[in-house]
């Protein structure tokens, strides 16, 4: 069973003065169990839309979406489900410990459990000496770090999450992430918005590019990345006389003994079969790619134009 399917799903808002906004254009995903998922598209593409969708605080206007096997319309679809939204807004006069404990008891977990895990959460989201201050008093990154506490309180299968890198600085992305990677060992299934490929690129198994409400690629990361494969940088020992070039190629890059050649993919295999024939020495050899980041501005600009 996919632990998240969604078909043709559409959204369009009633705006100003009537006008109508396309947020979310027929919809087709299918996430499989243990799959850690980036749906990755600039502000206003459509991704809190289609996760509001799926959490069943909008109806669509059509097409239809579930959480492992049920429709998102009906409440039991969340009982496994552990929510991030964009902007979460806790009520603030409680404490951290409190919020979780509320969070954990509407899951109807048994309190011993609940204390045990609300001790772990809280200590892996670093609020641990924050724990009994009022929520009202913390800063962004510290409200963030309660809304994935509250997440993961209750030990979910499948967990949507709305920027969750998002308002944390460097070290806060980084425990985010490593979060993630720990889910997807413990075999859960997350899926997650943003807008920066960095977050993407190091823990999802695959990507969605949505573009003003439509879904412009769908692939793995590693094939991404593999297809942005462009060449090498070959770094050679060369002799004074000819420092400057090599088998046909110029040297893009000198530094004392050492030039650095761009070789194309199809020209890799004869020019390393040059440097061998001639004795000369590598010191390195580097991959040259576009990567992800390369790959969603592409395709934003591509939508720009399409205008
Ligand atoms: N309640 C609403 N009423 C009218 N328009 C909306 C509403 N919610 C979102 N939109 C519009 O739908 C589009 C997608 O928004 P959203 O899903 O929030 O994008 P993202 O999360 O990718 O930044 C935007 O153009 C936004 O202005
Ligand atoms: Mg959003």
């Amino acid at each position: 069973m996919n632990a998240i399917e969604i078909t043709g799903l559409t959204k369009q808002f009633t705006g100003k003065r009537m006008s109508k906004v396309n947020a979310l254009n027929g919809l087709e995903l299918e996430i499989a169990e243990g799959e850690v998922f980036g749906f990755l598209g600039p502000n206003g593409a459509g991704k809190s839309t289609a996760i509001k969708l799926l959490m069943g605080l909008l109806s669509p206007t059509s097409g239809k979406a579930s959480i492992m096997g049920k429709d998102a319309s009906l409440t039991e679809s969340r009982r496994h489900v552990g929510y991030l939204p964009e902007n979460p807004a806790f009520f603030d006069y409680l404490s951290a410990e409190e919020y979780i404990s509320f969070v954990g008891l509407q899951f109807m977990m048994d309190t011993s459990l609940l204390k045990r895990r609300s001790y772990d959460v809280l200590k892996r989201l670093e609020l641990w000496d924050a724990r009994k201050r009022p929520i009202r008093g913390y800063s962004k990154g510290m409200v963030q770090r309660v809304g994935l506490a509250q997440v993961l309180v209750h030990d979910p299968d499948v967990f949507i999450l709305d920027e969750p890198m998002s308002g944390l600085d460097p070290i806060g992305r980084a425990l985010v992430k490593d979060i993630i990677i720990d889910l997807k060992k413990r075999g859960k299934c997350v899926f997650f918005s943003t807008h920066i490929t960095d977050d993407v690129e190091k823990v999802c198994d695959r990507v969605g590019v949505i573009i003003k409400g439509n879904l412009v690629a769908l692939d793995r990361v590693e094939n991404i990345l593999r297809s942005g494969m462009e060449g090498y940088i070959v770094h050679l020992q060369l002799s004074t006389e000819d420092l400057g070039s090599f088998a046909g190629f110029e040297a893009v890059r000198r530094a004392g003994s050492v030039s650095e050649f761009y070789v194309p993919c199809s020209a890799f295999n004869g020019f390393m079969g040059a440097v061998n024939f001639s004795g000369r020495e590598v010191v390195l050899v580097e991959t040259k790619r576009r990567d992800l980041e390369d790959f969603f501005l592409s395709l934003v600009t591509k939508s720009q134009e399409s205008r």
